[in-house]
């Protein structure tokens, strides 16, 4: 258990060095920990009577109180996120508080982006492929030559460099807990997940056709809700400006197995769809069901492919985008009419 755990770190600390009170937490220490943390969740009980032991937490940075909790989990959290050592200074008298002292402390983007890679890393572009590939042999359109099925990624950084650059610019204007995000031809759900990552939307929704890459979706959403949303929620809670409590909305996560033609968009706020293997039919197809939905709303493409309609306007271009089939153009539509 975590409390046997720091009590024998703090017991060692003293045979080694009673004068120096200091435990310095090595990368692998952490991740022991972070272990350990995971194999035994505490149950809620357990997590209060700890945090009445521990007295108050507090993680500092210079001298500064960056975070005060109460949440014992949420210090662990934070520091399984954090990508500089950690140094823990434990009192004479025992655990009666516990500091965390960050050098420095992990930009959020670097903290978001962890949250990403550690939720994603099983889930590849490969084993994507693959399982689409074994779809797409059980449906005769794909065999006629209809390439819309192909599978293919669009990575983590250069997917929030564009949502960055549309908060930043304000063609959105979204608070936390507000926003719809889609994503029509979601694959195995990573950018549904980059998406909640970067903004607390209130709804972050994919629709894929294919089996297969839905249920690694329904996997990843098994393990978001399993841990990667507690480790979110730590990092806003340590980045959140003091008693705004908006950013630590949760949002509700979701995944469909249809066709992306089928669905009603008009409450959605961004829509992102990978268009670099649709044909000109598909893409008056998106046109249409894009129809209902309110002025302002966005529209994300890829592979330069505008959509064709004059409801919309191209609002932003972003050349030479990388992706998992080669660089690309990705065109940001704004709704006009
Ligand atoms: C290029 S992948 C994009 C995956 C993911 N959105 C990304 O960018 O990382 C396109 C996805 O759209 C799906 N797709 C194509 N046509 C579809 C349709 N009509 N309805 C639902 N999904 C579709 C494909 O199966 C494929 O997984």
């Amino acid at each position: 258990m975590e409390w046997k755990l720091l009590q024998k770190q703090n017991s060692r600390v003293k045979k080694r060095a009673l004068s120096a009170e200091v435990l310095k937490l090595s990368i692998k220490a952490k991740a022991k920990l972070k272990l350990r943390l995971k194999r035994r969740k505490l149950k809620q009980h357990e997590e209060q009577k700890l945090c009445t032991m521990l007295g108050n937490v507090r993680i500092t940075n210079g001298g500064t109180t960056i975070a005060s909790s109460a949440s014992f989990s949420t210090v662990f959290t934070y520091l399984s996120c954090a990508t500089v050592p950690i140094t823990v200074p434990i009192s004479r008298d025992g655990l009666q508080s516990l500091e965390c002292v960050t050098s420095e402390t992990c930009a959020d983007s670097d903290a978001h982006r962890l949250i990403y890679e550690k939720l994603t890393s099983d889930i590849t572009a490969d084993l994507g492929s693959s399982a689409a590939s074994t779809d797409r042999e059980c449906l005769k359109r794909f065999m006629k030559g209809d390439s819309s099925l192909v599978y293919g990624e669009l990575g983590y950084d250069a997917f929030t460099h564009v949502l960055r650059k549309i908060f930043d610019d304000k063609l959105v204007l979204l608070k936390p807990g507000q926003g719809t995000f889609l994503d029509l031809g979601s694959g195995t759900g990573k950018l549904v997940f980059a998406a909640a990552i970067f903004h607390a939307f209130r709804i972050c929704k994919g629709v894929e056709l294919l089996g297969n890459l839905h249920r690694l979706a329904l996997s990843l959403l098994h393990k978001w809700n399993r841990d990667a949303k507690y480790r979110l929620k730590a990092c806003r809670e340590l980045s959140m400006s003091s008693g705004d409590v908006s950013s630590l909305h949760e949002t509700d996560i979701c995944f469909i197995q249809s066709d992306f033609r089928s669905q009603d968009y008009a409450n959605a706020d961004i829509i992102y769809v990978a268009t670099t293997c649709f044909n000109n039919s598909m893409m008056h197809d998106i046109a249409s069901i894009v129809e209902n939905t309110r002025v302002g709303t966005v529209l994300i493409t890829t592979a330069g492919k505008i959509i064709p309609s004059k409801r919309w306007r191209v609002a932003m271009v972003f050349k030479d985008i990388v992706t998992d089939w080669g660089l690309s153009k990705l065109i940001v539509h704004e709704k006009v009419a």
